[in-house]
């Protein structure tokens, strides 16, 4: 099971502390960094497939940006908050069923335990691994918050993609060689709907088969708040539970067990604004 406590960041958007700078430098992370012993295996082909490459590419780089309502901390690999992605990227990674393609929910208990800002913060982690793919997708049908996260707007609907209105390249884009992201601009009111019909994960299966990420983090509702997120729950090969330390309680964290019970593998739980718990 994996364990991470990500701090509270400062908020005034200045370094978390300065414990491991200098530890990473910036740019690519090997498939073969030996900081994460036995954790980057070729799970898929590593060139990546004519459908990936024909993404749209954003043509600016995520930015940190202090003042952004969800900080993407991993742009500033040195800082303590990002290295605890890149050990939660590295427990994670060993964690992966062999040699196959997963799907993991980023889940939260409540509202605003942090659920998006793990998605972007991992994702752009994830990228920085060499001829490693990652797709981060907004399932938070109700409530979509990656798109803010990575201060993207003109996002679109991403339910004309999932109910096959549209296809998947027409809505998908690519950050750099690694990450791709789905996002969303348009909450979904009946999301449940969409998420108990086939259409939409025949849609999500054949962006598997298509574009062939080694990994794909879904963004979910919070658990104990919308039944919608059950419903996915039997398509995932893992859970990565995002508690809040301040305010998330270990009876929420016991009910999300519970609830996961015999439907998704826990494969960990991450305390986030650690610094705050009692
Ligand atoms: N470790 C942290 N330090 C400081 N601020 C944080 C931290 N984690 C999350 N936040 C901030 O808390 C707010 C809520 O986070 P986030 O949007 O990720 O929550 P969520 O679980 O996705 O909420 P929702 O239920 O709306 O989807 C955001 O403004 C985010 O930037
Ligand atoms: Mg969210």
């Amino acid at each position: 099971m994996i364990r991470t406590l990500v701090s509270r960041l400062d908020p005034r958007g200045d370094r978390t502390g300065t414990a491991g700078d200098g530890a990473r430098p910036p740019g690519g992370v090997p498939r073969t960094d030996p900081a994460l012993p036995g954790s980057f295996p070729a799970l898929t082909d590593p060139s990546p497939p004519p459908a990936w490459s024909r993404l749209r590419r954003l043509a600016r780089s995520p930015s940190y940006g202090p003042k952004a309502r969800v900080r993407l901390i991993s742009c500033r690999p040195s800082d303590p908050a990002a290295l605890a992605f890149e050990h939660l990227r590295g427990h994670l990674l060993r964690s992966l069923p062999g040699n196959r393609i997963a799907r993991i929910a980023v889940i939260a208990p409540t509202p605003d335990c942090g659920s998006t800002f793990a998605t972007a913060n991992l994702a752009l982690s994830l990228s920085r691994i060499s001829a490693f793919r990652t797709l981060a997708l907004d399932l938070n049908l109700p409530r979509p918050g990656l798109a803010k996260a990575f201060d993207i707007r003109g996002a679109g609907a991403l339910e004309d993609m999932l109910t096959g209105a549209h296809p998947p390249e027409k809505h998908l884009f690519r950050i750099g060689e690694t990450l791709a992201l789905g996002l969303n601009d348009r909450p979904v009111a009946n999301a449940s709907a969409l998420m108990q019909g086939d259409a939409m994960w025949d849609v999500l299966d054949g962006i598997q088969n298509t574009l062939s990420p080694d990994i794909t983090l879904i963004d979910l509702p919070p658990l104990l708040r919308d039944d919608t997120t059950r419903l996915v729950l039997p398509m995932v090969d893992g859970v990565l539970l995002v508690a809040d330390g301040a305010h998330t309680t270990s009876r929420q964290i016991a009910e999300c067990e519970r609830r996961l019970s015999d439907r998704a593998p826990l494969l960990g739980v991450v305390l986030n604004r650690a610094a705050e718990g009692p």
